[in-house]
C-alpha cells in the first residue's frame, strides 16, 4: 500500500466496520503489531534519506487521522447499540395497565381488628386462648353449674378427658387471672363454637370478644364508663346506650347493653326489621366479676373488684355493614366478600 492513498484506505476501512467485533478485527489489522500502521514505519528503511523527514511527518498526521476516525467509528458503534436497547427495553406509560386484583380483610376479621384497636386506646392489652379449653375453665370456675343448660351434650362440644371446644371467649379471663396479677385490663377475640342450627342468625361457629378489668375499687359506673364510651366511639356520639339487668353466672350484677336501632336510630318506626320495631338492639353481656369467679381464679375478692363484658362479632359486623343473613359470612361467595374490597 503506497503511503498516498494510505490515509482514504484505512478510513473507508475503519467506516465499513458495522459492529464490536468487526470493529476489533479492523483494530488489529490497523494497529497491531503487524498492523498497517507498523508496515508503514518499518518502510521508513527504503526511503532516501533526504524524504525520511517528510515521510516521517506524513506517517505521523495519517496515524493521528486513523485514530480519530478509529475513536469516532467506535463511539458510533456503540452509540447505536445503546439506542437500540432503549428502544428494545421503551416502556409506554400511556398503555392501560393490567387489573391486580388485591385481597382484602374479611368483614369479621375487620371488625375483631377495630375492636381491639378501639379497646387499645382505653389502655386494654388483646390476649389469646386455646379453642380446645378444659370443663373446668370453660364452665365451672366461671361459676357455671353442672346443671347449667350449656353444659348439655345438646349445646356444646364435648371433646374427650374433660375438653370442649370453648362455648365463649369467657374462659380466656380465667387463664388472664390465673396467670397474673392484678391490675388486669384486657380484651380477647376468638373462635368459639356451640352446637346451634344454622340459620340465619346462628352457625356453629362464630366469634366473640371478652373483655376483663380487674383492680382495686373497680365499679359498675367504671363498667357503665367504658362501654357507653366504646359504643359511642364505635357507632356514633349519637348513639343512646341501655343497660339493663340480667343474669351470667359469672357476674353480679348483670346487665345486657343495648344500643339504639342502627337502622331506625331508636324511633322505633313501625316495620323495622332490625329491632323489631323496639328502637334498640342487644350488643352485649357484662356485669362485676362474681366473688366467687375471683375466688376461683386466685384473686382476693375483698381487695379487687372488676367488671366483664362479651359480645358476638358475627353481630356487630352484621349490624354495621347491615348484613341480613350471618350466613353470607360463611358462604365465601365472591360475589359477597368483594363488596368488602377497600
Ligand atoms: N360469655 C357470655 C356468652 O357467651 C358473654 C358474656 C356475658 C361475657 C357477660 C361476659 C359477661 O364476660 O360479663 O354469652
Amino acid at each position: 500500500m503506497s503511503i498516498e492513498n494510505t490515509r482514504e484506505q484505512l478510513i473507508s476501512l475503519i467506516n465499513s466496520a458495522l459492529d464490536i467485533d468487526g470493529l476489533e478485527k479492523i483494530r488489529v489489522d490497523i494497529f497491531g503489531k503487524n498492523g498497517e500502521l507498523n508496515k508503514l514505519k518499518r518502510e521508513i528503511v527504503n526511503i532516501p534519506v533526504e524524504q525520511k523527514k517528510q515521510y516521517g511527518q506524513k506517517m505521523n498526521s495519517i496515524k493521528t487521522d486513523v485514530e480519530n476516525s478509529f475513536e469516532s467509528q467506535k463511539n458510533a458503534i456503540e452509540m447505536k447499540i445503546l439506542n437500540e436497547k432503549i428502544a428494545k427495553e421503551k416502556i409506554d406509560v400511556t398503555l392501560p395497565g393490567h387489573y391486580v386484583r388485591s385481597g382484602s380483610m374479611h368483614p369479621v376479621t375487620r371488625v375483631l381488628y377495630e375492636l381491639c384497636e378501639v379497646f387499645k386506646t382505653y389502655g386494654f392489652s388483646v390476649e389469646d386462648g386455646p379453642e380446645i379449653e378444659c370443663e373446668d375453665y370453660n364452665f365451672d370456675k366461671l361459676n357455671i353449674p353442672a346443671d347449667h343448660p350449656a353444659r348439655d351434650m345438646q349445646d356444646t362440644f364435648f371433646m374427650e378427658n374433660g375438653y370442649v371446644l370453648r362455648t365463649h371467649t369467657s374462659p380466656v379471663q380465667v387463664r388472664t387471672m390465673l396467670n397474673s396479677k392484678p391490675p388486669i385490663k384486657i380484651v380477647s377475640p376468638g373462635r368459639v363454637y356451640r352446637k346451634d342450627d344454622i340459620d340465619a342468625t346462628h352457625t356453629p361457629i362464630f366469634h366473640q370478644i371478652e373483655g376483663l378489668y380487674i383492680a382495686q375499687g373497680v365499679t359498675f359506673a367504671d363498667l357503665k364508663g367504658i362501654l357507653m364510651r366504646f359504643l359511642k366511639d364505635y357507632y356514633g356520639e349519637n348513639t343512646q346506650v341501655r343497660f339493663q339487668p340480667s343474669y351470667f353466672p359469672f357476674t353480679e350484677p348483670s346487665a345486657e347493653v343495648y344500643i339504639s336501632c342502627v337502622a331506625c336510630h331508636g324511633e322505633g318506626k313501625s316495620h323495622c326489621p332490625v329491632c323489631k320495631n323496639t328502637g334498640f338492639i342487644e350488643i352485649m353481656g357484662c356485669g362485676m366479676v362474681h366473688p366467687q369467679v375471683l375466688t376461683n381464679c386466685g384473686i382476693d375478692s375483698e381487695n379487687y373488684s372488676g367488671f366483664a363484658f362479651g359480645m358476638g362479632i358475627e353481630r356487630i359486623a352484621m349490624l354495621k355493614y347491615k348484613i341480613k343473613d350471618i350466613r353470607y359470612l360463611y358462604d365465601n361467595d365472591m360475589r359477597f366478600l368483594k363488596n368488602f374490597v377497600r
